[in-house]
């Protein structure tokens, strides 16, 4: 759970960021690509990104990582032939898709990752999870990408490198990856003082940011997520996929824990939790207010003072904790030409 390790890394992360975003000195890379940098437009109650001084943002790396994301020819001759990234990871569902099985993990805000896949089967920076993607899961044939008519060029111009390797593959998707960002939903922009949430949606909130909901200590402002484990009372006893973070680490208190996921855009990323077990918000947050389960790995922050583990939530606090959840969606995001398909 939460281990010292992440931590410290996460720490370390910083620090180098701190230089490496430093935005007037954009690190060219080292053939002498003639690379125009890209400044992320963050709002400022967001955290500084994680970006690695060996990777930084570009018009071009970012283009590259965008086409790379939604071509098919990433998993020729691979185990997912025919499939390009976004098949799987839809715009506009905040990069997810509803399927049976493991549920589709959204692609928003990953920029502040640092644990990723529902179990953090791998820690540390988008570069870390890309090359898994690139190399583990598709399989990506350098010759393709290496004979084909576009991406020499593509390459040659964000990396200014004549061959190919996966090494590229894997910067150019991160960059992209750190383009995907979401800060302009209904929440944000009260946040900013530019509207105001209705008295449903304030209720929400102060239950949701309250001890009384006790969301906010796993899922916190602005990102909406801690990146780190939490066994949630799903199950009292777990096997298969559900033994979570314990198959990674085999820490018992890791029975059953999962990554935190980002509530943002949530309202639209149904079903929910790694195994999509909840169709509809409104299930979801019964299972919050009666639905956790005892065992030894369970979270304390599930366990509320006295024996119960109820929230105690009247009807009109669960339809306003809903009317919250939904305060999160990014039209601007979900919509945004420039993180749409370049084909
Ligand atoms: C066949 C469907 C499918 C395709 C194609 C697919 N993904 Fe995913 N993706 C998933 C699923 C399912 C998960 C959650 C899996 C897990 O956590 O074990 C996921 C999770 C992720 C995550 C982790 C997000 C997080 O919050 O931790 C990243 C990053 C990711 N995918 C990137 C990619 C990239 C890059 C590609 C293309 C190279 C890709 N995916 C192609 C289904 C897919
Ligand atoms: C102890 C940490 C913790 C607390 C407290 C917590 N959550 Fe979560 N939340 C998680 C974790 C971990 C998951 C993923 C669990 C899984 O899939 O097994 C999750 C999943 C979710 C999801 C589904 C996300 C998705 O993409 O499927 C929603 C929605 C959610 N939480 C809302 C809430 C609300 C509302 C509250 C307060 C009533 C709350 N959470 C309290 C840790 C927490």
């Amino acid at each position: 759970m939460k281990s010292a390790v992440p931590t410290v890394q996460a720490a370390a992360l910083v620090l180098l960021c701190l230089t490496a975003c430093r935005r007037d000195v954009p690190e060219e890379p080292a053939s002498g690509a003639h690379t125009t940098p890209f400044i992320l437009d963050l709002p400022a109650n967001f955290p500084v990104p994680i970006i690695p001084a060996s990777n930084p943002l570009t018009e071009e790396g970012i283009a590259l990582g965008r086409r790379l994301y939604y071509d098919t020819l990433l998993s020729r001759n691979g185990p997912f032939e025919g499939f390009a990234c976004a098949s799987c990871h839809h715009q506009a569902t905040s990069f997810t898709t509803p399927t049976a099985g493991t549920n589709v993990l959204a692609h928003v805000n990953l920029a502040w990752g640092t644990n990723f896949l529902w179990n953090g089967k791998v820690c540390g920076t988008l570069e870390d999870v890309m090359r898994f993607e690139v190399e583990e899961f598709f399989q990506v044939d350098m010759a393709e990408l290496n004979a084909h008519p576009d991406y020499p060029q593509l390459f040659q111009e964000a990396f200014g490198i004549d061959n190919i390797t996966s090494d590229h593959v894997v910067k150019a998707l991160a960059q992209w990856f750190r383009r995907m960002v979401s800060s302009n939903s209904r929440l944000d922009r009260h946040l900013r003082g530019e509207l105001l949430l209705t008295p449903e949606e304030m209720n929400g909130a102060m239950i949701f940011l309250s001890e009384v909901g006790d969301c906010f200590h796993c899922h916190p402002l602005p990102l909406m997520t801690d990146n780190g484990f939490h066994n949630i009372g799903l199950a009292s006893t777990f096997g298969g996929f559900d033994v979570g973070r314990f198959a990674i680490t085999g820490a018992p208190m890791d029975m059953g824990a999962f990554k935190t996921p980002t509530l943002r855009n949530i309202a639209l990323t149904a079903p929910y939790m790694h195994d999509g077990r909840f169709q509809t918000l409104e299930e979801l947050v019964e299972f919050y207010n009666s639905g956790v389960q005892h065992s030894a790995s369970l979270d304390p922050l599930m366990t509320k003072p006295g024996p119960s583990l109820t929230l105690g939530l009247t009807p009109q606090d669960k339809a306003n904790l809903v009317s919250f959840l939904h305060t999160l969606t990014d039209e601007a995001f979900l919509t945004d030409p420039a993180l749409g398909s370049p084909f």
